[in-house]
């Protein structure tokens, strides 16, 4: 949430830094700014995407030049998206500039007390108190003074700051929110994100928490509030320039969606020895360790908590370990039974959502064995979690997740399988049939991409739908969710995903004439409940989308159109139906001209609770 990039080096820094943004704009795209150090601090940042930035940069009269700066692309928390709330933010001579993601929670009290002191204050931000703050502590050194600000901020959060004293150095902070260097050959950068550094380097390193940063063109020192020198640790990251691009593809997410083969055979790979066996040396737990598990709990956040929905199922059919699985943040508030014994997952496709951290933050310190399942490398997630499972998804530019999710998916399922090994629940024979099933998978993802011409004429008819019920049971319970939730985020129309056997309970007072409810209803056990369900529907008059196993004519009977997908085992099947809701989704969106890649009020990655 917020993205922020920084630059140091023998090139035009604002180029290199709007790239930066545009890299990163999935973060929070309600506004965005810009300062170089141009003599003094040159700031410019203009409300709504960033392509109002851009334009009001090609519309000032002299050219802004200087090769140290910083930029910031706002998910708006405290003030409205204006010009005004816009970061970069400044200190009364506007010779300090601060750019933050997070929340600052104690501002309110530092702001009245600088407010006393005789500091102006111009924007509602919680922000703009760091720089009065820097202001304030400055005498020679705005590491220093940096240091000596963050000492009076209560909260999470990152913050990079420059000042016109010290025009070739940016200086950075990172308490929770997620930062990271990107080194150079003579330049250097400081990015929220990893792909705002690509345009420069893949090599980079991610600051670790309470950690200070002074990037400059030829050198980069980290250091702990205290002001103590720790050595860099740099890392590489497989991601090119090209997978964070379009490709030809009209949206970030239509490519993500037919990237999901590829993603899928990526998280597999490495995985599986020759005879089948599973090998996740990853999750750092000895086999003892994993045979005192008494009980699993997952936590995480949108996308991800479905995943970690089908993951129950799957956990507990192969290994009948109990699993609970809670928002994350519900998890650390309701003072969750977690002691030695229970094994903590936290799915995270970015990492760094805060909710997920505090969760996994909170697991560990009741003394549970905490797992990272996340697409980001080096991620705060990641590196506090006892083990991780990366997915191998590639950078997700989209806002509403695809290709993480159903990696998410699978890399539970490698869990779930590992666990079962371990723990001697499944039979060998039993574990590589379903590592043979799964790594039939991506082909069967595959094939579902073929049914775009069939989701396109839906997505024509129900497009003015006002509400949208989906429905499944047992695995597709979780997936009736998804397909719900990327329906609402990318075209705004109402949709509720439900247990198809709960519907009766309430929610079938909204059926009407005409209302369009998804089904799933592919074979499973729950099968014949699932078609009761459909009549049941039917019979006040709604209009039935069944996702169905091929070869099932029995459905074409009951429901009003069908989009077949291939026969998969019913705990794998949520990674093949989704597939096509997340079509369906994508192309309602388009057609009623909804930015689906940018969908309103929302941002990829939560670093606020
Ligand atoms: C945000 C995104 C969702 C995502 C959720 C959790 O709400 O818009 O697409 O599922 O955060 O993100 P995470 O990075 O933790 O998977």
């Amino acid at each position: 949430m917020c993205g922020i990039v920084g630059y140091a080096g023998p090139d035009e820094a604002l180029p290199i830094l709007v790239e930066g943004l545009r890299r990163l704009e999935y973060r929070g795209y309600d506004s965005a700014g810009v300062a170089v150090m141009d003599g003094g601090v040159r700031v410019v940042k203009r409300a709504g995407k960033l392509s109002e930035l851009e334009d009001a940069l090609r519309d000032h009269q002299t050219p802004i030049t200087g090769r140290t700066g910083m930029a910031h692309t706002r998910w708006a928390t405290h003030g409205a998206p204006t010009d005004l709330n816009a970061h970069p933010h400044l200190d009364c001579r506007g010779r300090i500039a601060v750019i933050h993601n997070g929340i600052i929670e104690n501002f309110q009290s530092l702001r009245d007390r600088l407010a006393k002191a005789g500091h102006r204050f111009i924007s509602e931000t919680d922000t703009e108190c760091v720089a009065h703050l820097v202001e304030e502590a400055y005498r020679g050194n705005l590491a220093d003074a940096v240091r000596e600000a963050v000492r009076q901020l209560t909260g999470a959060y990152a913050l990079v700051v420059t000042s016109a004293e010290e025009p070739d150095v940016i200086v950075g902070v990172k308490v929770s929110s997620p930062l990271i260097v990107g080194l150079g050959k003579g330049e250097n950068m400081l990015a929220s994100d990893i792909p705002a550094v690509l345009q420069k380097t893949r090599t980079f390193v991610p600051l670790a928490e309470n950690q200070v940063v002074e990037v400059r063109a030829d050198a980069v020192r980290i250091t702990d509030l205290d002001g103590a020198e720790v050595p860099l640790s740099p890392m590489e990251v497989e991601w090119d320039l090209a997978a964070a691009e379009k490709s030809g593809f009209a949206d970030f997410m239509l490519k993500e969606i037919h990237e999901q083969p590829v993603a899928l055979r990526d998280t597999l790979r490495g995985r599986i020895d020759s005879l089948g066996r599973l090998n996740l040396d990853d999750l750092r737990m000895r086999e003892d360790q994993i045979q005192d598990v008494h009980k699993v709990f997952v936590v995480a956040c949108g996308t991800a908590f479905h995943a970690g929905l089908v993951a129950k199922y799957a956990i507990e059919h192969w290994t009948r370990l109990p699993v609970e699985i809670e928002i994350a943040s519900e998890f650390r508030y309701r003072d969750p039974v977690l002691d030695g014994h229970t094994l903590t997952l936290g799915v995270s496709q970015s990492g760094e959502t805060i909710d997920t951290l505090e969760a996994i933050r909170h697991a560990r310190h009741q003394q549970s064995r905490v797992i990272a399942i996340t697409n980001t490398v080096a991620s705060s997630i990641a590196r506090e979690a006892d083990g991780v499972l990366y997915t191998h998804a590639g950078p997700e530019r989209a806002v509403a997740g695809t290709k993480t999710f159903v990696t998410q998916m699978v890399a539970l399922y490698l869990t779930a399988l590992y666990l079962a090994q371990v723990r001697g629940t499944l039979f060998p024979a039993e574990i590589s049939d379903h590592v043979e099933e799964m790594q039939g998978l991506p082909d069967l993802v595959k094939r579902v991409l073929s049914l775009d011409d069939q989701v396109q004429a839906l997505a024509e008819r129900y497009q003015q739908a006002r509400d949208v019920l989906f429905i499944g049971r047992h695995t597709g319970y979780p997936v009736a969710l998804e397909g719900a939730l990327k329906l609402k985020e990318i075209s705004y129309i109402h949709a509720e995903g439900y247990p198809a056997g709960e519907l009766k309970h309430g929610p079938i007072a909204l059926v009407e004439p005409g209302v369009p409810v998804v089904a799933i209803a592919t074979e499973c056990h729950v099968y014949q409940k699932v078609l009761s369900n459909i009549q049941e529907v039917k019979a006040r008059g709604a209009e039935v989308i069944a996702v169905a196993t091929e070869g099932d004519v029995e459905i074409g009977r009951v429901a009003d159109h069908v989009l077949y997908v291939p026969r998969t085992h019913e705990l794998f099947s949520p990674v093949v139906v989704t597939v096509p809701l997340q079509m369906l989704a994508y192309r309602i969106g388009k057609l009623r001209g909804c930015d689906v890649d940018q969908p309103r009020n929302l941002a990829k990655s939560v670093t606020v609770e």
